[in-house]
């Protein structure tokens, strides 16, 4: 079977945009759970202001106890500039992601830079990395559609992603900030990165607000890419981009990939346990499209009379 490549980033994207307050020891349980279900990369946390996320104040703590309590897993932390790196190196994260949007208003609403200045931001972030020997990612946030300008240019994300690439990222994730993707744009859009991006190089993060997350995730796995971004739970959406609902559920993708011929090397159950922890941190129902059905599912095995050899 191939294997396809998921980042769980419920520690950060899910948990970024939520009003109730979770501790360091609740998000690094949420951590363990996820490893514990076998979920190989996580982004655990960003390295933003924390004027402008109170959530992540608590960034540099989470991956110093990281490191300590899983040391083997990989974990990437978001960083918008230069002092987010500093402070991410500093707590010892080994792997770091930056973000840039394709559009001039999107950049303004999150990290308050022009597009320009984003991208020579991001670029110089990558160069300080890779020379402190980190791996790293760059975002390519709202490639699809952009909550204040509409449509973004395929040639702009294009000219993005190749640009990110040529500054060394070692991964170019296309992400659909505000879950407006259907599956024939994502095929027509990795189309076009793939001339530019190697396809093992591109990875792809949706959001679910239509609905369409999984079908997208299936239109980029007909397009050749196997790396994925989800949430556990489907938690998430960003605080600066109206109308976005969580990402992809993490439990809804493995179903699909492993029902469709791929492995993942996640368990379901191991999941769900993760996501009945957050629900209870979080004090609401959680869960991706799938969830009544594969709570059910292991409500039954569970009943199960054992089997027994003859
Ligand atoms: N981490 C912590 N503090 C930071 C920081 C970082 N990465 N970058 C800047 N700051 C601090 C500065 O030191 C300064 O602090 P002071 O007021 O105590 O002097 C203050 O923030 C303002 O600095 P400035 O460079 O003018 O930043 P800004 O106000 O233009 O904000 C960002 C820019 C990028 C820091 C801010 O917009 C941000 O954190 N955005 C993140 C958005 C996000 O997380 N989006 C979701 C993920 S895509
Ligand atoms: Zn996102």
């Amino acid at each position: 079977m191939e294997r396809i490549h998921i980042t769980d980033v419920a520690p950060r994207d899910g948990l970024q945009n939520q009003q109730v307050q979770v501790s360091t020891a609740a998000k690094l349980e949420l951590i363990r759970l996820l490893a514990a279900a076998g979920v190989q990369s996580v982004e655990a946390t960003s390295f933003v202001s924390p004027k402008a996320v109170p959530q992540m104040a608590d960034a540099g703590e989470l991956v110093a106890q990281l490191n300590e309590a899983l040391p083997e897993l990989r974990s990437s932390v978001l960083v918008p500039n230069l002092k987010g790196l500093e402070r991410a190196h500093a707590a010892g994260a080994r792997e770091i992601a930056v973000v840039l949007s394709a559009t001039e208003t999107m950049n303004r609403k999150n990290i308050n830079m022009g597009l320009h200045e984003a991208t020579e931001v991001s670029a110089r972030t990558l160069a300080e990395a890779r020379r402190l020997g980190m791996r790293t990612r760059a975002y390519v946030a709202v490639a699809f559609d952009c909550p204040f300008e509409g449509e973004t240019p395929l040639a702009e994300v294009v000219r993005l992603a190749s640009r990110m690439r040529e500054e060394g990222a070692g991964e170019i994730v296309i992400a659909d900030t505000i879950g407006s993707a259907s599956p024939g744009q994502v095929k027509e859009r990795l189309g076009a990165l793939r001339e530019v991006v190697p396809v093992g190089q591109l990875a792809v993060h949706f959001h679910d607000t239509r609905g369409m997350g999984v079908a997208n995730a299936w239109a980029a796995l007909e397009a050749g890419v196997r790396r994925f971004d989800a949430s556990v739970g489907g938690i998430g959406g960003c605080p600066f981009a109206p109308g976005a609902a969580g990402n992809v559920a993490t439990e809804d993708l493995v179903l699909m990939a492993e029902r469709s011929g791929f492995s993942t090397g996640i368990s379901i159950d191991g999941l769900l346990d993760a996501v009945s922890f957050a629900e209870a941190q979080l004090q609401r129902a959680l869960g991706g499209r799938a969830i009544t059905w594969l709570r059910r599912q292991r409500e039954k095995r569970r009943m199960a009379p054992v089997a027994r050899t003859a």
